[in-house]
């Protein structure tokens, strides 16, 4: 992991969850100070609670210890549905005063336990690492672009098989080929589940729905790697032929084989050589062999494919993923008429 990288990330988070902590607690000052009865409650509770800690330490008679303490409890237990009932009356749930961190599992601090009580690394912090040094922010625009976002509006109803060359609608299409994008990140971890090829013309959608995908799938803690085949192909072939590989280099090559989904976008669009074809043909077969998923998209035609790529490449394309052949008009033109 790059220790800058790495670095930057964690001050940013740590800004940000104090963040969250401090707009809490302001939260439930601004409650407190309208309310003084809540304060009274509160303090009732803590100090029940104390006594609580002090009865355990001190009281040797078991039984009495075990009397004292349901009793204690008790008490607690109905402060505590009087403190809630009254912040229901000043129109609060005991929620709102909770910071709200962004990743759950690790309130982001970046660090949650393994197995064995050790602190490792959160997937949340390793994910950020990955899109830092990885996926182009502006290219992986995951708010904008993802399947609450992704707007099957913009596919027409009408089949035209002239046109489109299928006999479905556009519209019948892109929500076939959706679904099979939620299936696969529901299934993103079964052997069975094939990887995906998006195919078409310009502006239909195709990186829309690879975002869409790496944004389910970085929510289900996966990891994922975006990067368009031109920047990839270079990367690779730079690492290939650097006389001095430093730790950095390497795990970020690693990463391209180690992730659970690599997107490989604009595929075609690179000019290719015999060692990039070599490499490419690489990177899709290991990951296949691992059962890694890929998603490909390119604007090529399988014919196309065929012709630009050797028959190795292609047979591993073919038989590994589903091809998904998105059809329409350029969405991309229709939002510019429409702004
Ligand atoms: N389903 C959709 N809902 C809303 N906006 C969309 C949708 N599909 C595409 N767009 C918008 O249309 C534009 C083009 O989409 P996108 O970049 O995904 O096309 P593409 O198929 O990857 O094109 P290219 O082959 O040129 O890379 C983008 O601005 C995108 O936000
Ligand atoms: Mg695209
Ligand atoms: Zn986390």
């Amino acid at each position: 992991m790059d220790r800058d990288i790495y670095l930057k990330i964690k001050s940013e988070m740590d800004a940000k969850r104090q963040r969250a902590i401090r707009i809490a607690k302001e939260k439930k000052e601004k409650a407190f100070e309208q309310d003084p009865r809540l304060q009274e409650l509160e303090d009732q509770i803590n100090m029940l609670a104390l006594n609580t800690t002090k009865t355990i330490l001190t009281t040797t008679d078991e039984i009495k210890k075990q009397i004292e303490q349901e009793n204690l409890n008790m008490k607690i237990k109905n402060l505590t549905e009087k403190l809630e009932n009254q912040l229901k009356k000043d129109g609060y749930k005991k929620e709102d005063f909770l910071p709200k961190f962004e990743c759950s599992k690790c309130q982001d601090t970046g660090f949650v336990k393994d197995e064995n009580s050790n602190a490792k690394y959160c997937s949340c912090i390793l994910q950020k690492v990955i899109n830092e040094s990885y996926n182009e922010a502006n290219m992986l625009r995951l708010d904008e672009e993802n399947f609450e976002t992704f707007d099957i509006g913009y596919y027409s109803k009408k089949p035209d098989k002239e046109k489109y060359g299928i006999d479905k609608s556009p519209l019948e299409n892109i929500e076939a080929i959706k679904n099979l994008s939620i299936k696969f990140c529901e299934n993103i971890d079964s052997d069975e589940q094939k990887n995906l090829l998006f195919t078409g013309n310009t502006g239909l959608g195709k990186t829309f729905l690879a975002n869409c995908i790496a944004g389910k799938l970085i929510k289900q803690n996966k990891s994922v790697v975006y990067q368009t085949a031109p920047i990839l192909m270079d990367k690779i072939v730079e690492y290939k032929f650097s006389q001095k590989k430093d730790k950095e280099d390497v795990s970020d090559y690693k990463k391209i084989f180690d992730v659970d989904l690599l997107i490989i976008d604009d595929l075609g669009t690179e000019s290719m050589n015999n060692l990039k074809f070599t490499e490419l043909f690489n990177v899709i077969n290991t990951r296949i062999l691992n059962k890694k998923k890929i998603v490909i998209s390119t604007n090529l035609t399988l014919n196309e494919l065929y012709k630009e790529y050797d028959e190795r490449v292609m047979s591993r394309l073919i038989g590994n993923f589903i091809i998904c052949k998105f059809v329409g008009d350029d969405i991309r033109l229709k939002k510019k008429k429409l702004s």
